[in-house]
């Protein structure tokens, strides 16, 4: 796809990285970059630079980097020319009507319209006449008229084709209905029919944190199965990424605390009852893109999953996901009902309000936890349940937090606090070196994805890989170098297959007098790619350059490819390999 260059050039211009990356990242100047926290991974000590030089920037902790769109891309989900577009319109730049391939763009906008129109009808269904039973239904489980107008609730009426026949007549084709996952289609007997995907069911509608209408859920109005059905991944959803009422939620957050609850009719309750910084995954487990996400709003999350065995074992699930994104955890023991929306009809939202101020947090509820599978009466259980403890206190960051509850646990069991202090030095010490060999794995998986040999399927030379890096990025910062090594060195020589496609790029773009700055290389690369290839670009703008430098990598890049000298990836130690990695992270 091909963006008109003088227009992404402009808007390079204009798009400044750091007020684009404010909204998301606190960025601290450090004399030519910025720093802060990376949106991408979580950690604690900043690793994100931007640098406003030339537009991009790079984290050292995940390997994420990129310019400014890719930056846009990346945090808000979006492909190139979304991106592109996102940004045109903040700095009131047109977007060229021609020049550019928009079919993913498009087909996308046809998405989101077609089931804006299908939440409009659904919800005038409600309404109607037809929607009779439905609405009924909602009102007989306590909801006001103004909540189901507020989440737009709706009713799929009971026929084969209502939606289609609608929107059909709105000019939306059945190909884009199917892509909408509005649509099914089916074969038989040769013959080819279309149906509604939603038939008698309440909707809800599922609402990014952008107001668009990405998905819907539809309940049954009995007890009849499947009770939800919801729609699948499509162009415009990816149920693992989103989470449901997170629009409304996220301008109503008290003291940067979520609700994350189960199901949709939880999350509706707990609105009307008040608690508008509640929120629900979209029925599956959480995922950390949601941890992820949630992170980006809250710093707490209230988990208040159903009380039931799959609720409890999807806490015990979500707890780790949670911490793992930096989001501190409480856990809700739920009395009185099996969910949230069952507590508040039977109790009222007072009761639901002192289960949130009596909430457990992640410690306590992980103990509570252990407790239960134990019989403490007993010598054996109490041994058992103390091991399983101090386990629990080694994964608490605080050293007070861990004197309060081994004081705790030495006053019931009367036990010697200090002994139990002792043990759970031992086994933070053990956690320690657990978590500096996932570490090293992830540096591991870092450096891989940096293109550092290891990645490169057959064996190849490091030494190569190494020149190809050197090469690559004198050349970013010197195009004028390319006339003068031409015809030295081809994109067949060189051992990795990103930095052979990117001199292929560089080199037709030199010879046709074009730029290669790096938000023109967006076009030909994806933003892992880009990510690889402005870190390139930005070694290169700190070291010596050289015409000297560039030839005497290209004869490395040869010798290498003769099989001068071949080193086995797999063949390389740990210690060797996290040297490696260092050497490039200079
Ligand atoms: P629940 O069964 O707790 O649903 O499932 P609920 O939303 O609380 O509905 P009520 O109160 O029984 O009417 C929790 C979530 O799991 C997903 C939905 O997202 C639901 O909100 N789920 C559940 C499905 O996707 N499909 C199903 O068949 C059931
Ligand atoms: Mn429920």
């Amino acid at each position: 796809m091909s963006l008109n260059e003088d227009f992404l050039l402009e808007l390079r211009e204009r798009a400044d990285i750091v007020s684009v990356v404010s909204p998301y990242v606190n960025l601290k100047r450090s004399s030519k970059t910025y720093v802060g926290l990376c949106p991408f991974h979580s950690e604690k000590t900043p690793s994100f630079n931007v640098y406003p030089e030339n537009n991009s920037f790079y984290c050292f902790g995940c390997g994420a980097g990129g310019s400014v769109i890719t930056f846009v891309c990346r945090i808000e989900n979006l492909d190139y020319i979304d991106a592109v577009k996102s940004l045109a319109r903040k700095f009131g730049l047109n977007m060229p009507e021609d020049g550019y391939d928009d079919t993913l763009s498009r087909r996308r906008g046809r998405i989101l319209s077609a089931n804006r129109e299908a939440a409009r009808f659904y919800h005038s269904e409600l309404l109607g006449e037809r929607g009779r039973a439905a609405l009924d239904y909602l009102l007989n489980r306590g909801l006001t008229m103004q909540t189901i107008r507020r989440f737009g609730l709706g009713y799929a009426p009971n026929g084969w084709t209502p939606l289609l026949d609608h929107l059909s007549q709105s000019g939306y084709t059945e190909a884009e209905l199917i892509e909408a996952n509005l649509v099914r289609k089916s074969e038989k007997n040769g013959k080819t029919s279309y149906f509604d995907n939603f038939r008698h069911r309440v909707m809800v509608p599922i609402i990014d944190i952008r107001g668009g209408v990405i998905a819907f859920g539809g309940r049954v109005l009995d007890d009849s199965k499947p009770k939800y059905i919801n729609t699948s991944d499509t162009l415009v959803y990816k149920k693992s990424r989103e989470l449901f009422a997170l629009n409304y939620a996220k301008n109503s957050l008290e003291d940067g605390r979520l609700i994350l609850a189960e199901g949709y009719m939880d999350v509706i309750a707990l609105h009307q009852a008040g608690f508008t910084n509640s929120v629900a995954g979209l029925g599956t487990a959480l995922t950390s893109e949601q941890a992820q996400l949630l992170a980006r709003y809250a710093k707490e999350i209230i988990l208040s999953y159903d009380s039931d065995e799959a609720g409890q074992k999807a806490v015990r699930r979500a707890i780790p996901i949670l911490s793992g994104a930096g989001l501190k955890v409480k856990v809700l023991k739920l009395s009185g009902g099996k969910d949230p929306d069952e507590i508040i009809k039977n109790h009222g939202r007072e009761r639901f309000k002192s289960l949130i101020d009596g909430a457990a947090n992640d410690i306590e509820y992980k103990m509570l936890a252990e407790r239960e599978k134990f019989d403490v009466g007993t010598d054996d259980g109490k041994l058992s349940f103390l091991k399983a403890a101090v386990n629990v206190l080694a994964s608490a960051d605080g050293a007070i937090e861990r004197e309060i509850y081994a004081s705790r646990l030495a006053d019931e069991f009367s036990v010697n606090k200090s002994s139990i202090l002792l043990q759970v030095d031992e086994a933070r010490k053990r956690l320690d070196r657990q978590k500096k060999r996932d570490r090293l794995n992830s540096l591991n998986k870092t450096a891989r994805s940096m293109g550092i040999p290891p990645d490169i399927p057959s064996a190849v030379s490091v030494n190569a890989a190494k020149s190809e890096m050197t090469l690559l990025s004198i050349l970013l910062n010197n195009p004028d170098f390319f006339i003068k090594i031409s015809g030295s060195v081809s994109a067949e020589d060189f051992s990795d297959e990103l930095h052979g496609r990117l001199f292929k790029v560089l080199m037709e773009r030199a010879a046709s007098n074009k730029s290669i700055e790096l938000d023109l290389l967006n076009a030909y690369f994806t933003p892992n790619e880009m990510s690889r290839i402005v870190r390139l670009n930005n070694d290169g703008a700190r070291q010596a350059a050289s015409l000297g430098i560039c030839f005497d990598c290209i004869k490395i890049i040869k010798e290498e490819k003769m099989g001068v000298e071949k080193v086995n990836p797999a063949e390389l130690s740990d210690e060797d390999f996290n040297n490696l990695f260092k050497s490039f992270n200079k």
